[in-house]
């Protein structure tokens, strides 16, 4: 550009940031499908059986979602063209928060765009600087986020320890308004959160109770309500949050609660207030994913019964698969270098599970994650457990 001065790359440290990253070995080029997100898929030009994915129930591609999305598509066309509050409110999204609530059991709900803008959204909307956080070490970075935004303490205690949570707790001013949070299955892995441990202590200490449910709901508790119905925990939640991104197949999140609480977020939560609201191709499609869990429970039945026989084959292989109690089973190989390298390999034997280093997990928990669905035929997953055994034993895990 004629008379542009030259000057050196204001950006040039993100490079540097870059080398540390592959020096360390927890660089990661994003893998790209090539075809839909399936149990078997085609990805970077390679047929794979799918372990990597959130898609608990296969309903990314049940026809039931896809004839309700085309429906909205023909009828309503492709977008909202405003925000919730303005003009971006259809019947489809009322509809779609009316039966999140009957789904859920609580008085109202009100969605988001992403489980991350519910989250941050509404955490940072309940909460000022002048109160409290309590929040399990291994909670989803949207929570963080959220509590970083209000500003409030964040006080964390070791991951499911109900009574450091309450040791933090007494030493916390009495007066002070605490929000109590848990994650109901931790992303990374698997197992669930000390929640009726946590509800006794909300309600005796007068704390919010709030549970991020992103990997419950169309998991766990009758038709896939989630971990507070798995626990028989209804009423005693203040919060809960969930996605429509993962078991439900499409985008999304919502916020479970009271009607005061659903209306506060209506006009306190920045997502909902300044963000464009779902197409109604992805509200209609959340909507035959709530009928397709009330009329077809063999599908949470059959990711129940892979869960079981996959965890079995990793555990009978002698790998180290933590604490999980739910479809995400993480192999923990320790090293970032060796979970890379076991994926690596898997991949070249037609097996997609993502591995995963610091900071998404400690620096020296390192893993490949694994997810079963109930689209994976038991042909599927035996064909990942042989790939895997060979992988372990080349190298040194088993
Ligand atoms: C525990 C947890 N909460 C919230 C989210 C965010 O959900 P979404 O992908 O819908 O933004 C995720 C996943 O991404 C998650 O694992």
């Amino acid at each position: 550009m004629a008379g542009a001065p030259m000057r050196d790359d204001p950006l040039a440290y993100l490079g540097a940031e870059l080398d540390n990253l592959r020096a360390q070995g927890l660089y990661r080029r994003l893998r790209v499908l090539d075809d839909a997100q399936a149990a078997r898929t085609r990805i970077d030009g390679r047929s794979v059986v799918n372990l990597s994915s959130n898609n608990y129930l296969g309903l990314t591609t049940h026809p039931r979602l896809v004839q309700r999305a085309r429906e909205a598509l023909d009828k309503y066309g492709v977008g909202t063209g405003s925000v919730r509050t303005i003009a971006g409110t259809m019947q489809l999204h009322v509809e779609l928060e009316r039966r999140l609530a009957e789904f859920k059991k609580t008085e109202a709900v009100v969605v988001f765009q992403s489980g991350f803008a519910a989250n941050a959204g509404t955490v940072a909307a309940i909460l000022t600087k002048d109160d409290f956080v309590i929040s399990d070490e291994l909670n989803h970075a949207s929570i963080i986020d959220g509590a970083r935004l209000s500003r409030a303490t964040i006080k964390v205690f070791p991951h499911r320890d109900a009574a450091a949570a309450r040791a933090i707790v007494q030493s916390l001013p009495p007066q002070a308004r605490k929000l109590l949070i848990t994650d109901g299955v931790f992303s990374m892995d698997g197992d669930l959160g000390a929640l009726p441990q946590l509800c006794d202590l909300a309600e005796e200490q007068g704390l919010i109770m709030m549970v991020d449910d992103a990997h419950a709901s169309g998991v766990f508790g009758q038709n896939g309500r989630g971990t507070i119905d798995h626990f028989g925990l209804h009423g005693r939640v203040d919060i809960q949050v969930g996605t429509l991104s993962k078991a439900i197949g499409a985008l999304g999140g919502y916020v479970a609660g009271s009607r005061d609480l659903i209306e506060f977020l209506q006009h306190r939560g920045r997502p909902f207030l300044f963000s464009t609201s779902h197409p109604p191709s992805v509200t209609a499609t959340c909507l035959a994913a709530l009928d397709v869990l009330a009329d077809e429970p063999r599908l949470v039945e059959r990711l129940w019964e892979n869960t079981r026989f996959f965890k079995n084959g990793l555990n009978g292989l002698g790998f180290n698969t933590g604490a999980s109690e739910s479809p995400i089973t993480p192999v923990i190989t320790g090293e970032a270098a060796t979970a890379m390298k076991l994926s690596d390999e898997l991949f070249a034997r037609g097996v997609f599970a993502h591995g995963i280093g610091f900071p998404t997990v400690p620096r020296d928990k390192a893993r490949v994650r694994t997810i079963v669905t109930a689209a994976h035929t038991s042909e599927d997953l035996q064909f990942a457990l042989d790939a895997f055994a060979k992988v372990g034993r080349m190298l040194g895990l088993i």
